[in-house]
């Protein structure tokens, strides 16, 4: 019989992977904590009308990405294929538009679901640090969220010893204006994709999707559509006065602040809810797939979830696997030359025979208990053997119990970088006080 594999697209990440990865979720987190939003847990499955309706009809994620299953209730769910729809639904629920303290300021990290054609980039399960603030229509949150977004990709970089900066990481920029102003663009654009429609010029990708949402035609990758939209209507000069100024404001924050911000009439996304500032980042070294995060205003997503007033809101979502991607050069679910194993104990245990282990067991579990990061070898195996594992754990100092140590009631502790070593009493605090000044 076979062994079964994971599932294509959803790679697992083993250590020392997985400790370089949750540093850099970390320290994604933990800028977004700095600027004071709080962490959010919602489930990981919604009923599927959060995002048929939150993400919308025209998007590639409604159309053919979401994992979407019958639960035995007969409810029709969808594992989150993003994660803003939910918060939103979330607040809604809550009631938070009422009674919250506005804006609403949340985040949190965790998988997302895709079912997209897995290449490097690009995986059907991958972990997203989101930040939202709802109840919000003050220009300086936008700069704030895209300050955030920068600030926390370079603080990424820095638990590799890396930098992100102007030279390999551009913050792009647009305005889509508000729905208001849509259908006067949307004519305009129409209008002037029509001629290409009518040459036979239009690839079936837009052909498909431009009566849905025109907008869309700006993220074709299709042969010769960079040439047909390089002269195309942009949005940002067909939106109101107060969109513009919204705009305006934005930008100048955002300058004020020294952001290298690059001014992108063509930036889209590629989801329905976006309004007014719209933002990506990308890693110059990814290719293809060289968005690492992205975000922006939504300010109909309540109304499109069925809440019967305007509630604004503003947000971001940084791709974790991406940003690993780039700073290490190699996927997540692959091995990573360029990371050491971190040190997984610093204490190890070693009994000179089976008949010392459930001594060496009891002072190990002292240790653990006082918050020392301590591990045992196994009784039956050599010593030699154990000190062996001992370096493999990364452990600085080896606990060693034989026959006269256990006659003295000590312990011999060896420092494992230098060989000295000395015996001390069996006693935790004795221990930990070692332990705690080699620090
Ligand atoms: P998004 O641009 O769809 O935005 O995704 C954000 C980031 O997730 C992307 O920039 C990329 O780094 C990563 N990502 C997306 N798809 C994949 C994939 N298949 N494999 C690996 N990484 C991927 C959103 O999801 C919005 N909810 C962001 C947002 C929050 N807007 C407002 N608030």
């Amino acid at each position: 019989m076979s062994i079964i594999d994971s599932v294509k697209g959803a790679p697992d990440l083993l250590p020392p992977v997985s400790s370089g990865f949750n540093a850099i979720e970390s320290a994604m987190l933990t800028t977004a904590l700095t600027y004071g939003y709080e962490r959010i847990r919602t489930p990981v499955f919604e009923h599927t009308e959060v995002f048929a309706r939150g993400v919308g009809a025209s998007t590639d994620i409604v159309n053919k990405e979401m994992y979407t299953f019958e639960d035995k209730g007969g409810r029709s769910l969808t594992l989150r294929p993003e994660g803003t729809a939910g918060i939103m639904r979330a607040a809604l629920s809550a009631g938070i538009p009422r009674g919250g303290v506005l804006p609403w300021k949340v985040s949190w990290v965790g998988e997302v679901f895709r079912y997209e054609r897995p290449q490097s980039g690009r995986q059907r399960s991958f972990t997203q640090m989101d930040v939202e603030a709802l109840g919000t229509t003050d220009p300086a949150i936008d700069a704030e969220m895209i300050i955030l977004g920068w600030d926390a990709l370079r603080n990424a970089a820095a638990t590799a010893g890396k930098t992100f900066d102007e030279s390999n990481l551009e913050v792009r920029l647009n305005t889509l204006g508000d729905r208001a102003d849509r259908p006067a663009y949307h004519a305009a654009l129409n209008a002037y994709l029509d001629q290409f429609e009518t040459q036979g010029k239009l690839p079936k990708d837009v052909l498909e999707r431009r009566h849905l949402n025109p907008l869309r035609a700006f993220d074709s990758k299709a042969e010769g559509m960079a040439e047909i939209m390089a002269n195309a209507p942009v949005i940002k000069d067909h939106i109101s006065e107060a969109a513009t100024e919204h705009h305006r404001q934005v930008v100048a924050l955002l300058d004020a602040e020294g952001i290298p911000v690059i001014h992108d009439d063509h930036l889209v996304r590629g989801l329905d809810y976006y309004t007014r500032t719209t933002f990506e980042y990308q890693a110059t070294n990814l290719g293809a797939q060289s968005a690492v995060g992205g975000g922006g205003r939504f300010d109909g997503l309540a109304e499109d979830l069925g809440w019967n007033e305007p509630f604004q809101g503003i947000g971001l979502a940084l791709g974790v696997d991406r940003t690993y991607l780039s700073i290490y050069g190699v996927s997540p679910g692959d091995p990573n030359p360029g990371l050491a194993r971190t040190p997984r104990v610093d204490v190890f245990g070693i009994p000179m025979a089976p008949h010392h282990g459930p001594r060496v067991f009891h002072l190990i579990t002292a240790l653990r208990r006082a918050g020392i990061r301590a591990e045992m070898g196994e009784s039956t195996r050599k010593p030699r053997a154990l000190f062996k594992s001992a370096d493999r754990a990364g452990a600085q100092f080896a606990i060693i119990i034989g026959d006269d140590e256990m006659m003295n009631d000590e312990v011999t502790v060896k420092h494992l970088a230098t060989g000295e070593q000395h015996t001390c009493p069996q006693d935790v605090a004795v221990l930990g006080s070692i332990v705690r000044t080699s620090d």
